[in-house]
């Protein structure tokens, strides 16, 4: 694995590479002295164009933690806000030697395109509509903590899919391990061209939260990207939460042990109600710490090699 740019990159085998590793790094979050030198002598680069808190953090974390030298570049701060063009930052950061890249991008395919300008292992943390791979790894890793293999398991998503890259990333992980998934979303803000998409790539989709609940081993709620939206995709925040919030009567729908997730940031009130965002059932934070867990384990495979 030279990048990590789409899931697609990955077969199952080397999901389960990841997966197994993360677990070993998961242990060293409980350590008092954190730090692991498998890194040491590395540079990583967190380059974000778009505003994050957790995954630049975890990033930055997970490199720290494994001794790697880990700066930060923002577009605010950058020479980026000076008018210079993405090839010209990522080739000025890339001369000073750096040995990994992450980047977040608002423009879909933005990580791809860096990919082809650089020597560096570069990491997607999210590239406009199109893809958060580690996302969706850390998401399947927490699922398959509580409830073992997802192989036949019910995994409901369900908010904006379309401006969701956690969504279009979690399709082909979920699928990969062998989850059966159904997608809800209002009609406005289902994806053109769902149907074809969910019969090729095997997953079901509705437009009913209530039908879908029950049946759900997990629910995975998703974020309403008001940032993403020109227009009015629903008449109202009301209307939306009444049509497919996890609100506090739903979570009476769902199975007692099924896990609640939510990539975060989340609309308290809108997407989730608190109810179910701080239910005993949800993973929320737990999906937190499991994404540097992930994440150590993605760097320590991108940049440490497998001799390692
Ligand atoms: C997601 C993202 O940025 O794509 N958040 C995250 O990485 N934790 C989802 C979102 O912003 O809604």
């Amino acid at each position: 694995m030279k990048h990590l740019l789409s899931i697609n990159d990955l077969s199952v085998e080397e999901i389960a590479h990841i997966f197994e590793t993360a677990s070993e790094m998961h242990d060293v979050q409980k350590r008092e002295v954190k730090k692991l030198p498998v890194l040491r002598g590395r540079t990583v680069v967190n380059m974000f164009f778009e505003d994050s808190t957790r995954t630049r953090s975890s990033f930055e974390i997970a490199g720290k933690w494994l001794s790697a030298d880990v700066i930060n570049i923002s577009a605010k701060g950058s020479s980026a806000s000076k008018g210079e063009s993405l090839r010209d930052t990522v080739l000025t950061v890339c001369a000073m030697g750096i040995d990994g890249l992450v980047i977040r991008h608002p423009a879909s395919g933005a990580a791809h395109q860096v990919s082809q300008w650089v020597d560096a292992a570069v990491v997607n943390a999210g590239d406009g509509m199109h893809e958060h791979p580690t996302q969706a790894l850390l998401d399947a890793y927490t699922l398959q903590r509580r409830l073992g293999s997802l192989a036949g398991r019910h995994v409901a998503i369900i908010g904006d899919l379309t401006h969701s890259r956690v969504f279009r990333s979690n399709i082909q992980c979920l699928t990969k391990l062998g989850a059966e998934v159904t997608v809800v979303a209002p009609p406005t803000l289902m994806p053109s061209g769902i149907d074809s998409w969910s019969r090729t790539a095997g997953f079901a989709t509705s437009y009913d939260v209530d039908a879908v609940l029950p049946q759900a081993d997990a629910v995975m709620m998703l974020r309403v990207q008001r940032e993403r939206m020109a227009g009015g995709f629903f008449p109202s925040a009301r209307e939306y939460t009444v049509g497919y919030g996890l609100t506090r009567d739903r979570l009476r729908l769902l199975k007692p042990d099924a896990p609640i997730c939510h990539p975060g940031p989340m609309n308290r009130g809108l997407e989730i109600a608190a109810d179910a965002a701080d239910a005993a059932q949800s993973v929320v934070l737990e999906q937190v710490s499991s994404g540097l867990a992930v994440r150590m384990s993605v760097l320590y495979h991108l940049l440490a090699g497998e001799e390692s």
